[in-house]
This record gives structure tokens, sequence and C-alpha cells, in this order.
């Protein structure tokens, strides 16, 4: 049975950690999927009186930094002290705030990193053995991890060298993979042979499925790692031929996996936590068996990671373990898999925040849209619509028609007291946070808030106090004040999703703004103070506009477009069977004739002798070309391509031209001499 050990709030204080970014490159909208709902987790506890300490860093080592510094003409550390930057600048405009943020190349976790390993090695879970891995003699190198590309063994799909990033997801082990190639030159590689360290993974099988059973947190991480155990599990080798990282004790020319020290970060940031508070030792209160509850937030992607190595390891060398393990669901970007490369991503300086938007609607957005475990779909449109609909047209309406309207005709809280019915809606709520907590779940936090807010505003509508005040003017106090009460308890339950646009509803109802942020759940219980200042209020969200949506919009849409026309250069290569590439039939083509298709103004119609006959091409080239220039030239065509309509012509094939390196939009037919028409391209 699986038997909880706690339910929030806790007397245990409680460590919280979120998947370390990469310092490659910058934050974007992906990462929000750990880091907002680590933080308002980490809000809530504390609303409800839980110690929480919650500490983050950048990931400084692997290949991931490594191949973006050699992209960049840089030292690792170069790259990742200017990305480290980034997102310690950048944390806090997002009202993330962590207890500490370090790096993975801190000597606090160099230091660590090889305690642990040491004392691995003393209980006799790590051993050497000879492995082949792949080696580039075009490049002179060998290729750990992302430096090397090929098939996953598990499902076929086109992998990278640790992990099968396009496919099942499954981490691959070193020399796995199957037709590697080079991920810098292409070339197909030569297995060299050298001595690794392994760490005894199978030797914790029994220990991770009984770990795993009773681990708590979301059910995604918890039965993908249980199947994955039950499948099997192999040695992990730990061990990388790569300058830059943490050294392998024992053997200074091996540096470990990243997937070694990263993980121990969260050691070593809760140790430099510790010592800015004066207490050391702090830190063990978490890490070494007692009362400390650590709870990791990390994408899906991840959960190999964080439920199968990191449990073993600290197992290994004598930690504690992870209390629960939340995993996220990943953001996609219109329907798409996110991907940098093929430009469906969104960043979250230039895109969002230099924009000006306010960091609360996103992080509103991050949690309210979708369960925890789900995909996020992302999409600027249905980010317009959550702010416009939910938070402007029902929380903010309630919350400023409430103010404006007691400010204008009592200036103050009227005299009046909490009715049940109010007292007893607010308390549920209160209830349904506390659950949504304890499941992890957020969004059921939010919707209940939500509720609050949609509730608010029926009551009001429903009293009608814009006719009590004609009326019956105490009647109508006693309506606003129940309505303020709402307000108020509003603010204080939306502070950890919202920590901006609390502190302004908060200041209009006459408090210290920053208060709000140390104000404890229950206060959302305690009746309004009769007579005190209700100052004119602002509206506390502003629309997302039709002209802000459309520039947001085609920032996506212009880097999409980008990504398609530069993709042969792209590093991440597609390869295509010699089979595939048979298919093309591709044949020189002399243009017999040329002419502009009327009320267009791009398309050329062309008829092309191709040998055999001669097609109706259709084809975008009237802004560079005149038709007489094209007439006579025999050119390179695609004839076996699905015909089209353009303009209501059919087009059948399409002439092969060539983009301008330098000059972007510049399309030059390929064009053959000394052939006959028909001539093909093998
Ligand atoms: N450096 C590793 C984590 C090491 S933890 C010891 C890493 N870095 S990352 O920059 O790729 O991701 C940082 C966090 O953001 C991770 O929790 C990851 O799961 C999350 N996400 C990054 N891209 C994501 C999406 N597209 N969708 C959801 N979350 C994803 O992984
Ligand atoms: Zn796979």
């Amino acid at each position: 049975m699986n038997e909880r050990t706690l339910t929030f709030p806790s007397n245990d204080p409680v460590l919280v950690t979120c998947g370390l970014p990469y310092a490659s490159g910058p934050m974007h909208i992906g990462h929000l999927r750990t880091y907002v709902p680590a933080d308002v987790f980490v809000r809530l506890l504390r609303k409800m009186g839980t110690e929480v300490t919650f500490v983050c860093g950048s990931d400084t080592h692997g290949t991931p930094i490594v191949t973006a510094a050699e992209k960049a003409g840089v030292t690792p550390k170069e790259l990742f002290e200017k990305y480290h930057q980034h997102y310690v600048d950048i944390f806090p405009r997002l009202n993330i705030l962590f207890d500490n943020y370090g790096t993975t190349d801190d000597p606090e976790n160099h230091h660590r990193t090889q305690e642990i390993v040491k004392e691995l090695q003393k209980n006799g879970y790590i051993y050497s053995k000879d492995l082949e891995s792949p080696y580039c003699d075009h490049c002179g190198r060998s290729l750990p991890d992302r430096f090397v590309r090929g098939t996953c063994p598990y499902c076929g799909a086109d992998a990278r060298g640790d992990e099968c990033d396009q496919g099942c997801g499954r981490y691959l082990e070193p020399g796995e993979i199957l037709n590697p190639r080079c991920a810098i030159c292409g070339s197909p590689t030569r297995p060299i042979t050298r001595k690794h360290y392994y760490f005894k993974l199978v030797a914790f099988k029994d220990f991770l499925e009984k770990y795993l059973e009773n681990v708590e947190g979301t059910k995604n991480a918890k039965n993908y790692a249980l199947q994955w155990v039950r499948e099997g599990l192999k040695d992990w080798c730990i061990t990388r031929d790569l300058d830059w990282g943490v050294r392998f004790p024992g053997d200074e020319d091996l540096t470990l996996y990243v997937w070694v020290d990263a993980p121990i970060h969260y050691i070593s940031s809760t140790e430099e936590w510790a010592a800015k508070t004066g207490n050391p030792k702090a830190w063990e209160r978490f890490w070494r068996p007692g009362d400390g509850k650590i709870v990791h937030y990390i994408g899906q992607d991840i959960v190999y990671h964080h439920c199968i190595f990191w449990p073993a390891m600290l197992k290994g060398s004598g930690y504690n373990l992870p209390y629960a393990i939340v995993a996220s669901g990943m953001v996609k970007i219109q329907g798409h898999n996110f991907s940098r490369s093929r430009g469906y991503v969104v960043w979250i300086k230039e895109e969002y925040l230099d924009k000006g938007l306010s960091p609360d609607y996103l992080r509103y957005y991050m949690v309210a849209t979708t369960g925890q475990t789900r995909d996020l779909d992302f999409s600027w449109e249905t980010f317009q619509d959550k702010v416009n609909t939910e938070l402007v047209g029902v929380f903010g309406n309630f919350v400023y028609r409430t103010l404006h309207f007691t400010n204008k005709h009592f200036g103050q809280v009227p005299e009046g007291e909490l009715s049940s019915e109010i007292r007893d809606a607010i308390d549920s709520v209160i209830q349904n946070v506390i659950a949504g907590v304890n499941e992890y779940e957020l969004k059921k936090v939010a919707d209940d808030i939500f509720h609050l807010a949609s509730f608010g505003n029926e009551y009001f509508q429903s009293n009608k106090p814009w006719e009590l005040v004609k009326s019956d003017k105490e009647a109508c106090g006693r309506v606003l004040y129940n309505s303020v009460a709402i307000v108020k308890a509003l603010a204080v339950m939306i502070e950890p999703m919202m920590p901006s646009v609390a502190e302004t509803i908060w200041s209009q109802l006459g408090f210290e703004p920053s208060s709000i942020h140390d104000t404890k759940l229950e206060v959302a219980l305690d009746p309004p103070k009769v007579g005190a200042t209700i100052q004119k209020p602002k509206p506390v969200i502003a629309k997302v506009d039709d002209d802000i949506l459309a520039e947001l919009k085609s920032t996506i849409e212009a880097r999409i477009k980008k990504a398609e026309r530069d993709e042969t250069g792209d590093s991440e290569m597609v390869t295509v069977t010699f089979d595939d590439f048979k298919k093309m039939d591709i044949r020189a083509g002399t243009i017999v004739s040329c002419e502009k298709v009327p009320k267009t103004k791009k398309l050329l119609k062309l008829k092309v002798d191709i040998g055999s006959e001669t097609r109706t091409i259709v084809t975008g080239l009237a802004d560079l070309y005149k038709p007489e220039e094209l007439e006579g030239m025999t050119a390179l065509f695609l004839v076996n391509l699905e015909p089209k309509k353009l303009a209501g012509i059919e087009s059948q094939g399409m002439i092969l031209a060539i983009e301008h390196a330098e000059k972007e939009g510049h399309w030059i037919p390929i064009t053959v001499q000394g052939v006959p028409p028909g001539s093909k391209v093998a």
C-alpha cells in the first residue's frame, strides 16, 4: 500500500528544486512549464505556513554547452557565464524568486560531486570497463553524447547519442546508438576503445521498484520510471572523453557525465543557501536522513534521470531521497513539438518581457491552461483569450467594479458583516486550494480562484447595489462589505500565481503592498475592517490588444519561415535514403514559352519541353525575371511533383532554383548546358 506520509501544510521543512536550465541559450517558454508551477507551489506552501527553501542554478557542463560554445567561437566558460547572467536577471523579472541560484561549475558542486562519486566507489558501485565509442576521423575527435547522431536501437527513430530525442525518449548509453555519424560534419564514425567507468545501476533494481511505488508527486513520473525499471536496467557509463566538466576522481583524463554533477547541484545549491543563512549545516536537514522533504519539479523529458539515476546515486552514497517528483507535460507551439531549429519556440525576454507584458499573465496562463501532466499547446491566440476573458473579463472586472463602486459611494469599507454564504464560499475555495497543492495540481487552484471571482460577479450582479444605493444605502453597504471581503480573499489567494497583481489589489484595499507576500492563506477569511479607506481604483489587469497580438504572432511566423529556408544549414541534419532520392524525377527542360499570369504579382506560366512531352509549369519568379529572360533557357525541373493549381492553372512540376546566400529572396534558376531536354539527374 502506498501510504502518504505527510500532507501539506506540513511541520517538516520542504526543499523545492527545479530542473536546471542549460546555460547554453536564453530562456524559452518551455522552461516556464517547470519554473512557474514550482514558484507557485513554493508560494502556496509558504502561505499555508510551511517552511520552504527554493533552489536552482545553471547547468554549465556537458555537450549542450560545449557544442553551443564551439558554434559561438568562445570557451564553454565564456558561454555559460553569459547565459548564467541572463538567468540571474530574468528569474526575478518573472517573479520567480529562488533562495539560491548557483551554477554546476561552482567549487561547491565540483566538491560535492567528487565526494559522492568517491563514496559510490568506496561502496563498490563503480567499476571500469573498456568501451567502444564513436570517433570522427574528419573532425579528429571522440564523439560523446550530442556529438553523435544515429538510429535509436529501441524505436528506430533518428536520435542523438544520449537520448532518443525524436522518438521514444529513452536515455541511450554510449555505444548504443546504431549507424552513428558525426553530428558536426555528418561523416560516418569509427569505433575506438577506451577505459570508462560504470555505475552499477542494475544493483538498485529492487530498491528502485519499491522506492518508485511509494514516491509522491505526479503519476506520469512514477509510472514511466516503474515501467523502465521493470523492462530491465543497464549499468550506467558515468564518464566521458571530454575536457569540460567535473573530473572523475582517480582518472583525471576523464570527466563525469553531465547527468552526474547536474542533479548533485540540488545539494550544493542547498549548501550555498545554508552558508548564506549563517547556518552552514542547514542543508543536512534535507539531504541527510532527517525530517526535511525534497520536492523536485521537472519536465517529462527528464523523468529517467530524476527517477532512476538520481535516487540510485543518492541511495548508493547515503543521502536522503526525494519525497516527491512532479513532472510536467511538455510545451508545444501551435500544435508542433517544441523546436529551436524549426522556429517553434518563444523567447521570454525579447518576445514577452521586453514588450512590456506583465509576467503575471504568463504565470497564470502556464498554470491555469491545462493539468500538470498534460502537454500544453501554446499559441498567442489562446494566451490572449485566457487573459482577456478570464483575467480581465471576470477577475479584473469584479475587483474593479467592487472597489470603484465602494470608493464612489462610501470612500471606505462600509458598515457590514461577513455573511455565512460568503464565508462558506471563501472557506471552500481555501480547502480546494489546499487540496490542489496536495495533488500537485495547480490548475485546480487556479480554477477555484477563478470560480470565486465569478461567484463574486454573480453576487454583485444579483444584489444590484446600484439600485440599493438609491433605495436602501445601508443594505447597499452590506452587499459591498461582502464584495470587498471576496476581493480581499482573491488578493490573498491569487498572490502565488500573480504576485504583482496581488500587490496592486492589496494597496487598493489600503494595505502595505508588499505585505501581501507574507500574508497567510487564512487571512482570506478575516472580515474587512469597517471604515478602512478605499482608494479610487485603477483596473488591475489590462487587455492584450490586437496590435500587440499581431506583432507577437508575426514574430513567430517569420521565425518559422526563416527556419524552413535555413533547414539545410542546420547542424541537426536529416538524412535521406538513396531510395528516397531516387524517387525524385529531375530532368533538364527547355522553356519554350513564358508569360505572366494575369492578376498575380509573382506568377509566370511556363511551357517546358521535357523531352517526352511539353508541360505547363507555374513558378513564382515574375518579380525577378521578365518572361523573355527565361524563354529559351534549359533548366532543371522536378517533374514528378504532385500537380498543384496556382491561380487556377495546374502546375505539373517545379523549376529548381538556388537562393543567393547573401540576398534573401533572390532566386536563380539552375541551368544546364550541352544536354537535350529530358536528360535525367541521378
Ligand atoms: N539541464 C537539464 C536539467 C538538469 S536537472 C539536474 C535540462 N535543461 S533544459 O534547459 O533543457 O530544461 C530545463 C527545464 O525546463 C527542465 O525541467 C525541462 O524539463 C524543462 N523544459 C525544457 N523544455 C521544455 C518544454 N518544451 N516543455 C516542458 N518543459 C521543458 O533539461
Ligand atoms: Zn527511440
